[in-house]
């Protein structure tokens, strides 16, 4: 009788795995099974963050270009598989004090991403039981940051990781916003003073469209306010996100550009509204600062 071949089979996996990448990671994260093999939803949560590294990976080569040690914080990182795979594929190799910072105010989230990246052996990896707006204040990152990324990233959270961009100094972001509550309360609160001003206000009678319009004015205000301190910013969609609603990717880059128009533009907008009580969360530079700044640029 023939006997069984007891020799361990390799792993055969799937093309989306990229040559060099650490399975063990992969498998950590259940995105690929024991035996090397992805489902469905992991096979798009990998799509995902794929798509985003294709943005990532130059801006951190552009940081590379300027200094060695490239600081990047993640904000709301959850499970932190951005945080992981951008370490996996591009900062494991560097011995350059590079850093990935996971900012996240669920506790036992940060405990298993600390836990996970010593097993792993990623030193340049560290995750703080924070939120975003302390870690603004925290004394546990480093005064400036080059890059700071924010992926659904809740409700205002988004704003508070652009306050940190804006106070570190990154030269890039990279957003994907949640949706944002706050501009559609604003707007249902005065919804009562501002309807009948103009015939305009009728894009956000309907509760839907309160929401709906809340949400997309709050992006509009988002890049307003990158552009009006000096960002250049591009809005795209996130394909390969087909499955969620909130697909905006907002990609800002620190070029010191003229910042008197948005400033205004920024203005008009929160006072057309009726949004001025927002100007502290959208703020800007003080017009007449903005305003020396264009003429010295
Ligand atoms: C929808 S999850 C996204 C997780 C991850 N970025 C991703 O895309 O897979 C949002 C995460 O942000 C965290 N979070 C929400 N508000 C936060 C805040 N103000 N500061 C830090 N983390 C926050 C939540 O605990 C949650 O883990």
């Amino acid at each position: 009788m023939k006997r069984a071949d007891t020799k361990p089979q390799a792993i055969v996996l799937p093309p989306e795995v990229r040559p060099g990448q650490s399975v063990e990671l992969l498998q950590e994260l259940h995105i690929l099974t024991r035996d090397g093999k992805l489902n469905q939803d992991s096979r798009r949560k990998l799509k995902q963050v794929y798509h985003l590294y294709q943005f990532i990976e130059p801006l951190l080569k552009e940081v590379q270009q300027d200094h060695p040690g490239v600081s990047l914080v993640d904000h709301g990182a959850g499970k932190s598989y951005l945080g992981f795979i951008l370490y996996d594929l591009f900062f494991k190799g560097l011995d350059d004090g590079s850093h990935i910072y996971g900012i996240e105010t669920r506790e036992e989230l940060v405990q298993k991403s600390t836990e996970l990246a010593r097993k792993l052996g990623f030193p340049g990896m560290s995750f703080l039981n924070l939120s975003v707006a302390e870690s603004t204040r925290s004394n546990q990152l480093p005064e400036r940051i080059d890059i700071v990324t924010a992926l659904h990233a809740c409700n205002t959270a988004t704003d508070d990781a652009i306050d940190f961009a804006l106070k570190k100094h990154a030269k890039f972001m990279v957003l994907v916003p949640c949706c944002q509550a706050e501009v559609a309360s604003v707007l249902r609160k005065n919804k009562g003073k501002d309807l009948g001003k103009s015939a305009l206000t009728e894009i956000w009678r309907h509760p839907l469209h309160t929401r709906e319009f809340g949400s997309q004015v709050t992006n509009v205000l988002r890049c307003l306010q990158l552009e009006a301190h000096g960002y250049q910013v591009n809005v795209t969609e996130l394909v390969g996100w087909e499955h969620s609603m909130k697909n905006e990717l907002i990609i800002a880059s620190y070029k010191n550009l003229p910042r008197k128009r948005p400033t205004e533009r920024l203005q008009e907008v929160l006072a057309t509204l009726g949004l001025e009580e927002m100007g502290e969360r959208f703020y800007s530079e003080k017009l007449a600062e903005a305003e020396t700044m264009s003429a010295a640029e």
